[in-house]
């Protein structure tokens, strides 16, 4: 579970908000969903990032909490080429629940790599799973790590 709390006071480059809306559900199916927020500005790179995702408070009262996560954001070139839309992916690690509607802030820290076409899901998400290593790794070297539970369900599965 992750503690109620703020963003934390470290660098960061881009800062996103928005209300998380529908995907095309194949993130679920590949064991890596994602939280899908509208790019605000053109001005945001492309590419995959270490970040943070604050859940504001629900109508129902639940609490804000704050979230390590593997940011994607760009086309996604594996299955849409060029001409994909363009958006905002947040794969919140430890994270199992329905977020469609929630407000949130995505805070950008450490751009890990640019966007890439791979040869197909199981390619990818062998990256999808380094990824998530390396988002681990920073979260632990910026004193986020006890933000992480090690009980994620959706960056141990496999592609099916
Ligand atoms: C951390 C992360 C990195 C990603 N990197 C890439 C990438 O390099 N190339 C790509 O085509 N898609 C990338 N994606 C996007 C996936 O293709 C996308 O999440 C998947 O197709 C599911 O999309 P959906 O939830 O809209 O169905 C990445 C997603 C995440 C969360």
């Amino acid at each position: 579970m992750s503690t109620p709390s703020t963003a934390p006071a470290i660098d960061r480059t881009d800062v996103v908000t928005g209300v998380v809306v529908p995907g095309d559900q194949r993130g679920r199916l590949l064991g890596f969903p994602t939280a899908n927020v509208a790019v605000p500005h053109h001005a945001l790179q492309d590419g995959v990032w270490a970040g943070t995702v604050l859940l504001d408070p629900a109508p129902d009262g639940t609490p804000g909490t704050l979230h390590v996560a593997a940011v994607s954001v760009g086309h996604r070139p594996t299955y849409y080429g060029k001409d994909g839309e363009r958006l905002l992916e947040a794969n919140l690690l430890d994270f199992d629940g329905d977020l469609y509607g929630r407000r949130v802030q995505i805070d950008l820290h450490v751009r890990l790599r640019p966007q890439r076409r791979y040869s197909g899901s199981t390619e990818l998400v062998e990256q999808l799973h380094r990824d998530v290593q390396d988002t681990r790794r920073w979260a632990h070297e910026t004193g986020l790590g006890h933000l992480l539970t090690g009980r994620a369900r959706s960056d141990r599965a496999r592609p099916r």
